[in-house]
C-alpha cells in the first residue's frame, strides 16, 4: 500500500429528477479514477450524497402529495441503485438532509460569523401572495421585457437571450400558482466573500485548477466579488439558520458542506480519521470532480468558506464539459434525453462506461455521445480487439490442454512490451486523460491480435506433433488478454471480474511487476460480452420520446375513430363509488403548449385553496388564449400521474368525439373556483 491519502467526490445530484446520461460523464469519470487509485494501491475513499434542500425539491414534493423527506428517501434510493448498476461504487453515498451535514453547516456558519465574515440586511423580492412564499427567480414567470415573448422565466429570456431581474418583467406572474407576485421585504444574511480576495487570488493561481478554469477565474476576481445570499425565508426545505428562526440555509451553502458529511458518515462507519482529511493543516489529498457550470461554487464560494473556518481547502477541483448527444443537446422530443434507468433496461452499462472512457480528456470540453460511433468503438474495440483474443485462444487451451496453460512464456519481449506500457497508461488514467489510456491500450490489443494472426493457432491445430507450438501460443494469447483486462479494469470492472474468473486469478492489482500465468489452470470461457445491437439503441430512443400522448388517451374519456355514435354506457357503480370523486369548479388561470406534444396543453388552474397543474389532451380543440379565464370541471382527487412533461394533478373533464370536436365542460354562471361538485 502506499502512502497516499486521497478524498474524492462527484458532485451531489439534486434529489428531484432521475440520473441521466448527462449525469454519468462525471459519475463514470470519478469513478474510473478512484479505481484506478485503489487498483493502484493508495488509501482512496469516493463520497457522494443525493443534494437534498431547496424550494424545487419543496414544491414537488408537494405537487406529488408527499414530504420532502419522503421525496428525497424515494429518490436518494433510486439514484443509488442507478450508479450501482453503471458500477459506480462510492464508498458511501449520503444525504444533505442528514445530522452530520446539519452539524457542518452550523459549524462552518457559526465560525464565519464570529470571525466578522456574515452580514445581514433586509432585500426586497417577489412574494406570491396566495403560496405565501417568497418567488425565487425561475419561479417567476412573464413577457420578456426586451423582445416581448410570453412565458420567460424571471432570470431571463430563452428566445432573445436577454438577462434581467423578475421586476422587469411583463405582467409577471408566479408560476407556483399564477397569481400576480406582490414585492415584500426580508432579512437575508450574506457571506461576504470580498474578505476573501486575496486568499482567492492566489489559491486559484496555486495549481489547483485547469488551465481554462484558472483564466475564468482571473476574469471573475477582476470583476470583484459580491457579497452572497445564503439565507432563505420560510417556508423552505433545509436547515435554519442557528440564529436566525425563521430563516434557512440557502441549498448551496450546505451542498458542497454535504462532502464533508458524507465522508464524517464514512469515518463513524470505518472508524477512519476525520481530521486526517479535512484539518486546516491536512496532507491527505482532496478532489471534487464537477461539470463546469458549477465552477464558481466550488472554486470561490467553497474554497472561501473553508479558509475562512478553519478547514483545509481542495488539493483540485477537476472540471469537466457537457454531454451532447448527436451532436445537439440532449432532448426529450427527440428520445435523447436519456435517463440512466433507460439505458439499463436495453443495454450493458460498461458500453457506456468504455465509452465516455475513449471520448475523456482532462480538460472542460464538451463530449459526444454519437450512438454510430459508440456502437462502432464497442464492437470493434472491446468485442473486436480484447474479447476475442480470449475467446480465440480458449478453445484449445480447453478442448486440447485440459484448460491448463503452458509452462512455457514462449515471447516473454512481447509480453514484457505489454507489462512496459503500465507506466505511460497509468500516467495517462492519473491525468486524467482516458481517451489517451484507451488508445494506448487498443494499440496493446493490437499487437496482442497482430501476434494471433501471424501465428495462426486454426492452422496449426491441425497439423500433427505441433501441440507444444499450439499450447504456447493460445496460452502466450492467453496471457495477453489478462494485461488488457488489467489495464481496462478502473473502466470496464465487471468485464475485468468476469475475466479474473475465467483465468482463476485473484483480483488483479496494477501490474507493474506481473509475471506470466504459466502451468495455470483456467476455467471454461463464456463470452464475456456481446456486440452493441442497433435495435436495443433504438428501443432506448423510442423509450425515452415522450410519450405522454399515448398516456393522455388512456385516461381520456374521448372516443377516437369509433364506429358508434357514441360510447356504451360503462357498467353501473354504487353511489359510494361515485361519491368518491371529489369533482371541483375550476378556473384556468393559465393555458401554455406543451414542447414536443401534439395533444396536450399545459392549464393552471384555481381550484379554492390551491392551484394545480393539469396536462389535458385538447390541444386540437383549443388555443391556449381562448381558455385563460375560464371555469370548468376537474377531478381534484385523482392521483397525481408523474408524466414526461411533469406531473398532471387533476383531470379536466372534456366531452367529444376529439380533434376539433372536444369541449371541456363549464358550470352554470355564479360557479366559483372550489366549489364542489355533488
Ligand atoms: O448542480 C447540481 O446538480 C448541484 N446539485 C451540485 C451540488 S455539488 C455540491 F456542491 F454539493
Ligand atoms: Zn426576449
Amino acid at each position: 500500500m502506499s502512502d497516499r491519502k486521497i478524498l474524492v467526490t462527484s458532485a451531489l445530484p439534486y434529489a428531484n429528477g432521475p440520473i441521466h446520461l448527462g449525469h454519468l460523464v462525471e459519475y463514470i469519470q470519478t469513478d474510473i479514477w478512484v479505481r484506478f487509485q485503489k487498483q493502484r494501491g493508495n488509501h482512496c475513499y469516493f463520497v457522494c450524497a443525493d443534494d437534498t434542500h431547496g424550494t424545487p425539491i419543496m414544491l414537488k414534493a408537494d405537487r406529488e402529495g408527499v414530504t420532502p423527506e419522503q421525496l428525497i428517501a424515494q429518490v436518494g434510493k433510486e439514484h443509488l441503485a442507478d450508479f450501482t448498476e453503471f458500477g459506480v461504487a462510492f464508498d458511501n453515498y449520503h444525504s444533505t438532509h442528514s445530522e452530520e451535514n446539519r452539524t457542518f453547516s452550523s459549524l462552518i456558519y457559526k465560525r464565519l460569523r464570529d470571525a466578522g465574515h456574515i452580514s445581514s440586511r433586509t432585500i426586497t423580492q417577489a412574494y406570491d401572495p396566495l403560496k405565501a412564499m417568497f418567488l425565487p427567480d425561475r419561479f417567476i414567470k412573464g413577457e420578456c421585457p426586451k423582445c416581448a415573448a410570453t412565458d420567460q422565466y424571471g432570470d431571463g429570456c430563452e428566445v432573445c437571450g436577454a438577462t434581467y431581474s423578475p421586476t422587469e418583467l411583463k405582467n409577471a406572474v408566479s408560476a407556483i400558482s399564477g397569481e400576480k407576485p406582490i414585492e415584500k421585504d426580508s432579512v437575508h444574511y450574506f457571506f461576504n466573500l470580498a474578505d476573501f480576495t486575496d486568499m482567492l487570488s492566489e489559491w486559484t493561481k496555486a495549481g489547483h485548477l485547469q488551465a481554462e478554469v484558472r483564466n475564468k477565474l482571473a476574469e471573475w476576481l477582476e470583476g470583484g466579488l459580491q457579497q452572497w445570499d445564503i439565507s432563505r425565508d420560510a417556508p423552505y426545505f433545509g436547515f435554519e439558520i442557528p440564529d436566525a428562526p425563521g430563516k434557512y440555509f440557502y441549498v448551496w451553502l450546505d451542498a458542497p458542506i454535504g462532502y464533508m458529511a458524507s465522508f464524517k458518515n464514512l469515518c463513524d462507519k470505518q472508524g477512519l480519521d476525520f481530521e486526517e482529511f479535512w484539518a486546516e493543516d491536512s496532507t491527505a489529498e482532496l478532489y471534487h470532480f464537477i461539470g463546469k457550470d458549477i465552477i464558481y461554487f466550488h472554486a470561490l464560494f467553497w474554497p472561501a468558506m473553508l479558509s475562512g473556518a478553519h478547514f483545509r481547502t481542495p488539493s483540485a477541483i477537476f472540471a469537466h464539459g457537457f454531454l451532447t448527444v448527436n451532436g445537439e443537446k440532449m432532448s426529450k422530443s427527440r428520445g435523447t434525453f436519456i435517463t440512466a434507468r433507460t439505458y439499463l433496461e436495453h443495454l450493458n452499462p460498461e458500453y457506456l462506461r468504455y465509452y465516455f472512457a475513449a471520448k475523456l480528456s482532462a480538460g472542460v470540453d464538451d463530449i459526444d455521445l454519437n450512438f454510430d460511433d459508440f456502437s462502432q468503438r464497442v464492437n470493434s474495440d472491446l468485442v473486436g480487439k480484447v474479447v476475442n483474443i480470449a475467446s480465440r485462444c480458449s478453445g484449445f487451451i480447453s478442448k486440447r490442454f485440459a484448460n491448463i496453460l503452458s509452462a512455457n512464456c514462449s515471447e516473454p519481449a512481447l509480453f514484457q512490451e505489454l507489462i512496459n506500457a503500465n507506466e505511460q497508461i497509468a500516467e495517462f488514467y492519473e491525468a486524467r486523460e482516458f481517451g489517451k489510456a484507451m488508445r494506448e491500450i487498443m494499440a496493446l490489443a493490437d499487437k496482442a491480435n497482430q501476434y494471433i494472426d501471424e501465428k495462426k493457432p486454426w492452422l496449426i491445430a491441425k497439423q500433427e506433433d505441433k501441440d507444444a507450438d499450439l499450447h504456447d501460443i493460445c496460452s502466450m494469447g492467453i496471457n495477453l488478454f489478462r494485461l488488457l483486462a488489467v489495464y481496462l479494469k478502473p473502466v470496464i470492472p465487471a468485464l475485468a471480474e468476469s475475466a479474473e474468473s475465467f483465468l482463476n486469478i485473484d483480483s488483479q492489482a496494477w501490474p507493474a511487476n506481473a509475471q506470466p500465468l504459466l502451468n495455470h489452470v483456467i476455467n471454461d470461457f463464456k463470452p464475456l460480452m456481446t456486440r452493441v445491437e442497433a435495435d436495443k439503441i433504438a428501443a432506448i430512443v423510442e423509450a425515452s420520446k415522450e410519450n405522454l400522448e399515448k398516456t393522455t388517451d388512456k385516461h381520456s374519456r374521448v372516443a377516437h375513430g369509433s364506429e358508434k355514435k357514441f360510447e356504451p354506457i360503462a357498467d353501473t357503480i354504487e353511489f359510494d363509488d361515485f361519491a368518491k370523486l371529489d369533482l371541483r369548479i375550476a378556473k384556468i388561470i393559465r393555458a401554455n403548449q406543451v414542447e414536443g406534444s401534439d395533444k396536450l396543453l399545459q392549464l393552471t388552474v384555481d381550484i379554492g385553496d390551491e392551484t394545480r397543474n393539469i396536462f389535458a389532451g385538447i390541444k386540437s380543440a383549443y388555443n391556449p388564449e381562448e381558455l385563460e379565464g375560464k371555469l370548468t370541471l376537474v377531478v381534484a382527487n385523482l392521483a397525481p400521474r408523474k408524466m414526461r412533461f411533469g406531473c398532471s394533478e387533476g383531470m379536466v373533464l372534456a366531452a367529444g368525439p376529439g380533434d376539433k370536436d372536444i369541449w371541456i365542460l363549464s358550470p352554470d354562471k355564479g360557479a366559483v373556483a372550489g366549489m364542489r361538485v355533488k
